[in-house]
């Protein structure tokens, strides 16, 4: 394939590593991390983040969709389109050479037809170089769940607050309906997933839902006792001024940035910078 052959023509394609193969990790090894050491996961949507996590030692790595909030500036995912998640895909799967990197699959992008959700999956592992994609949605898109399952695409699933259409009508408050929760996980683990986001769940179905499933549980604002946990990459190196409450910033690197470049202002102001 060339660069010609994408949509936007200027990414490049992932290409696979030449030389000596190195493995990534795989879906099944991490579906039997279940119930052990908590799983740490994290967003990255470019290279010099995706390679910071994995030098940190993270090894399952989310292109999400929120790449439309912190890195493309819209108030929403809902507007992200396929070709931009192929786009930071691609760059997240070329940093990196261990991490299992799971790709978002965009809202439209596989609500409309098993054929197109099928087809969008395959070209998020074929031209972005995922290992699995995840996608939105319990009882409801537990079809499109095993449709691509089937294809033996390792699918991610999500319920609880989703992101895509909290903003058309369900809002984002925290989620309580215990027995709705039961029966969107259950159907997302029916259909083949391997593992499940949970974001905005109340502590306790969260704990209780990660008892009952066989597949891993990863939280977001659930709690502590889900199997994995994920945060999105600049909430938690504290990138913009307000994160969400749940999120620890263990790092404030955009005041440091701040810093660092009225730093570099002044001194070019100053005639200081560059020396002679
Ligand atoms: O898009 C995203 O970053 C996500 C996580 C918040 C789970 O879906």
């Amino acid at each position: 394939m060339t660069s010609n052959d994408l949509p936007n023509g200027d990414a490049r394609p992932y290409e696979p590593a030449k030389g000596p193969a190195l493995r990534r990790i795989t879906a099944g090894a991490i579906k039997r991390r279940k119930g052990g050491t908590p799983v740490p996961m994290v967003t990255a949507y470019d290279t010099p983040f995706a390679q910071f996590a994995e030098e940190a030692g993270i090894d399952w790595i989310l292109v999400g969709d929120s790449l439309g909030n912190v890195v493309l500036g819209y108030d929403e995912t809902t507007p992200v389109t396929m070709e931009q998640m192929l786009h930071h895909t691609a760059a997240v799967t070329r940093a990196t050479s261990r991490a299992h990197i799971v790709a978002d699959m965009p809202f439209g992008s596989y609500q409309v037809s098993d054929e197109e959700a099928v087809r969008n999956a395959i070209r998020l592992i074929k031209e972005g170089g995922a290992q699995s994609v995840k996608l939105e949605g319990g009882v409801y898109e537990a079809q499109r769940v095993r449709a691509i399952a089937r294809v033996g695409i390792p699918v991610v699933g999500h319920i609880g607050v989703t992101p895509q259409t909290a903003g058309l009508g369900p809002g984002y408050r925290k989620r309580t309906h215990r027995d709705r929760l039961l029966e969107d996980a259950l159907a997302v683990q029916e259909a083949g997933a391997y593992a499940i986001v949970l974001e905005v769940v109340d502590a306790e179905i969260a704990r209780e839902l990660t008892e009952q499933l066989a597949i891993l549980t990863i939280g977001i604002g659930s709690g502590p006792h889900c199997d994995a946990q994920v945060l999105v990459i600049h909430d938690l190196l504290g990138m913009y001024p307000h994160s969400p409450p749940f999120a620890t910033r263990f790092a404030e690197i955009g005041r440091a940035a701040t810093e660092a470049l009225r730093e570099y202002a002044n001194a070019v102001k100053r005639a200081a910078f560059p020396q002679a």
